[in-house]
């Protein structure tokens, strides 16, 4: 774990108190653990920085609650993930709004929100039609409008253009976003063109600054330099021209990993003031932004299984069919994501007392009618049917994405406080069969 030793991690007795109480599958997640993520990436990204959670990463409303109590803004892509914030108790200054596929609904209800003068903190424009189109509602809503001799009456949407930093991200080429390829955000060229339709002072938008995010579990700093550092140079070519530039948002990607494997946000954080020092003062960007999501949450959550199947195959050896796979965690599925996996219990008993010596490689596969419902080999004790198996890490992209297929319920959300006391977050979907 990167957030430090001593953590409250859910421990093997407490993950077998869920399954007991709340069934399996079940993801559990420890506060303790989402609170030394929030603490750390605060130390990385001190006041003034912006710090809001990228809520695809994880939309369970009660840990977006829980994440906006330690301080955490909320980063949005969407009505509905805009929804969950607002209900996680987050106001819309504390909430921003980008993403690829915005809606025109989206987009409308952002401007509604602002024309009831409760505007979002800022929305995050993809392409030059997009801008288009938000430009036009915002006309509509008269936002940014003068009544005679009264001054203005509705303020302008704040608005941040998103860069394509054309960079070669050190990820899974499905994590990946900021390569000149990807559909993500505008080049310099369109940007600075679609800047340009926008007079800076009086209008419906204001363009407040850029953003970016190069890809999410980066390897390594440097393509994330290079996009930050190409963000900030066009910024500082900007600024005289248009003062309001004031803002720098770089995304999210800080990647999780056992100690030293990963760099951690703070090596981010010394790379991005390195490169705002080397610009003159008056040209840096005042208001600046991390977005991250899987930090903050992947190693919180534990999800908890149990054994369906035990077979033993002629070729390949022993198979486990588990009762949770790619419906719950669908990241091993998707792109070979690897998953810490142990057993809680085996042949009934806590896997702690098994023999030293008495585990032996196993294929885990999930419950769904593909082969491509696997986790991966691990070294496992005996199992048979019943027994309770421990997937970590299962804290990001995991609930947000998960599906129905083959009619499965979402599993219950249960958060573990550092007193061991369970406490459900969110319920298991229940079908009723008449
Ligand atoms: C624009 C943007 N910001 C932030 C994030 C969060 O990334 P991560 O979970 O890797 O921190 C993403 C992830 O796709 C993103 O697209």
């Amino acid at each position: 774990m990167s957030h430090g030793a001593g953590l409250a991690q859910p421990g093997p007795d407490a993950l077998r108190r869920a399954a007991s109480r709340f069934g399996t599958p079940c993801a559990v997640t420890s506060t303790g653990v989402l609170a030394a993520a929030a603490a750390e990436l605060h130390a990385a990204f001190p006041d003034p920085w912006l710090r809001a959670f990228s809520v695809k990463a994880n939309d369970v409303r009660a840990i977006v609650a829980r994440l906006g109590d330690l301080g955490l803004d909320a980063n949005v892509v969407s009505s509905g993930e805009w929804a969950v914030a607002r209900a996680a108790g987050l106001p819309n200054a504390r909430i921003t709004l980008e993403g690829i596929g915005k809606t025109p609904a989206d987009l409308r209800a952002a401007v509604r929100a602002a024309a009831n003068g409760e505007p979002l903190r800022w929305v995050a424009v993809e392409s030059p039609e997009e801008l288009d189109a938000l430009v036009g509602l915002a006309r509509r809503a008269g936002l940014g409008s003068t009544r005679a001799g009264a001054g203005a009456v509705r303020p302008p949407l704040d608005v941040l253009l998103r860069l394509n930093p054309e960079v070669a991200p050190e990820t899974l080429h499905g994590l990946a976003t900021g390569r000149s390829t990807s559909k993500f955000g505008m080049t310099e060229t369109e940007l600075t063109a679609a800047l340009a339709t926008i007079p800076p002072g009086e209008g419906p938008v204001r363009v407040r600054g850029l953003h970016l995010h190069v890809g999410s579990q980066l390897g390594a700093v440097d393509a994330w330099r290079s996009a930050v550092h190409r963000g900030l140079a066009l910024l500082a070519l900007l600024r005289p021209e248009r003062p309001d530039l004031d803002t720098f948002d770089v995304g999210g990607g800080f990647p999780v990993g056992d100690p030293g494997t990963v760099p951690a946000p703070a090596r981010f954080a010394r790379e991005a003031q390195a490169l705002l020092d080397a610009i003159p003062e008056e040209r840096r960007p005042t208001r600046l932004a991390v977005e991250p999501g899987r930090f903050l949450v992947a190693q919180a959550t534990t999800l908890v299984a149990s054994v369906l199947h035990v077979r033993e195959r002629a070729e390949g050896g022993r198979v486990v069919v588990l009762d949770t796979g790619m419906t719950e965690l669908i990241r091993p599925a998707l792109y070979d994501a690897e998953h810490p996996l142990e057993a809680l219990t085996s042949l009934g008993r806590p896997a702690g007392e098994v023999p030293p010596g008495a585990v032996y490689p196993a294929r885990v596969d999930g419950p769904v009618c593909e082969s491509t419902d696997t986790l991966g080999t691990y070294r496992l004790p005996p199992l048979e049917r019943g027994d309770l198996v421990a997937i970590g890490w299962a804290g990001a992209y995991a609930a947000s994405m998960a599906m129905g297929y083959n009619g499965r319920p979402t599993p219950p959300q249960v958060l573990l406080e550092p007193d061991g006391t369970l406490m459900a977050g969110r319920a298991r979907t229940r079908f009723a069969v008449r």
